[in-house]
Parts: C-alpha cells; structure tokens; sequence
C-alpha cells in the first residue's frame, strides 16, 4: 500500500515537471516563430514603418527569449528541439543571444532613421545570428 502511495506520487511529480517542462519549450517556440514572422514583414516591407515595427517586435522578443527562467537546466529533448548541449556550454549559449540582442538592437535604430533600404541592408545580418545558434543549439525537425 504504501509503496502504491509513494509511486502515485512519484508519477504525479514526473508528470508535472514533464507539463512544465513542454510548456515552457512552446513559450520558447512561440517568440521563436513569432520572430521568425517579423523577419518575414521585414523582409517583405515596402515602407519603413512598417519594417520599424517588425524591427522593434524583434528586439523585444530577442529579449524575451533571452532571460534564464524560459531556458531551465535539460529542458532540452523530449518534444523539443533544443538540444542539452545548451547547458554544457551556458555561457557561450548565453553569448549568442548577447550577438542577436545586438544585431536587433542595432537593426531597431537605424529603422529609426526611416530609411527602408539601409534597414534591410541591417536586416540581412541578423540571419547570421540564428543560423551561427541553431547550428550547434538546435536539433533537426522531428
Ligand atoms: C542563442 C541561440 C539561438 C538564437 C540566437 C536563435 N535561435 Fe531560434 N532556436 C534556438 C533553439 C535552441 C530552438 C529550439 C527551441 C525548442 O524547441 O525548445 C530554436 C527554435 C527556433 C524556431 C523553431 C520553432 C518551431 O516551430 O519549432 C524558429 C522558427 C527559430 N528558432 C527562429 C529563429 C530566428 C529567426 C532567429 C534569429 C532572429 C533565431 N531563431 C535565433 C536557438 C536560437
């Protein structure tokens, strides 16, 4: 009986660190795609306004995603495609994020200036700063 009552509970603990654990993996996924959309408007604008407000959308979710509390030790693997070499390298994971919260920075002042092309121009840098995460970070599609 008693051995019943530890493994319930057992259980219910696993699972609930489980649901933690995938639910924060979609907040994750959620800035991740909604990032990846205002690259798009970005991409896509054919005013500076609107490519200013895609911009500043990015640099606050580059923000975001870069605080420790979405990013729990091991909560790689599983339905997520963050791989758990992320928590062996911390602060090189942690230094990527500084060099996208630059580039988005960086890309959010000059769409300031309102001038569309040199925003694109700025916008065709950040890419780089995915691709160098996701390269290491990010396991294939499931
Ligand atoms: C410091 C590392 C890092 C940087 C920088 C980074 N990503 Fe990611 N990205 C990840 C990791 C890790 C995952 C997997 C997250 C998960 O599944 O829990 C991911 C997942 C994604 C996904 C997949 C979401 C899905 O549908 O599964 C998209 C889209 C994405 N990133 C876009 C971007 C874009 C666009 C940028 C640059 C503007 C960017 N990422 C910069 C680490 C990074």
């Amino acid at each position: 009986m008693k051995i019943t009552i530890i493994t319930v509970l057992i259980l219910g603990l696993l699972s609930t660190i489980t649901a933690r654990a995938e639910s924060l993996s979609n907040d994750r996924i959620e800035l991740f795609r909604t990032m990846g959309k205002n690259m798009k408007i970005i991409s896509q604008a054919d005013n500076a306004k609107t490519a200013l407000m895609a911009a500043k959308t990015l640099d606050k979710i580059a923000n975001k995603l870069s605080t420790s509390s979405l990013w729990p030790v091991n909560s790689g693997d599983g339905n997520t495609r963050a791989k758990n070499e992320i928590w062996d390298n911390l602060p090189d994971f942690r230094a990527k994020f500084k060099n996208l919260r630059e580039a988005t920075k960086n890309l959010k002042e000059i769409a300031a200036l309102g001038n569309l092309k040199n925003t694109q121009n700025a916008f065709r840098k950040i890419g780089r700063t995915c691709g160098s995460c996701h390269r290491v970070y990010r396991s294939p599609k499931k």
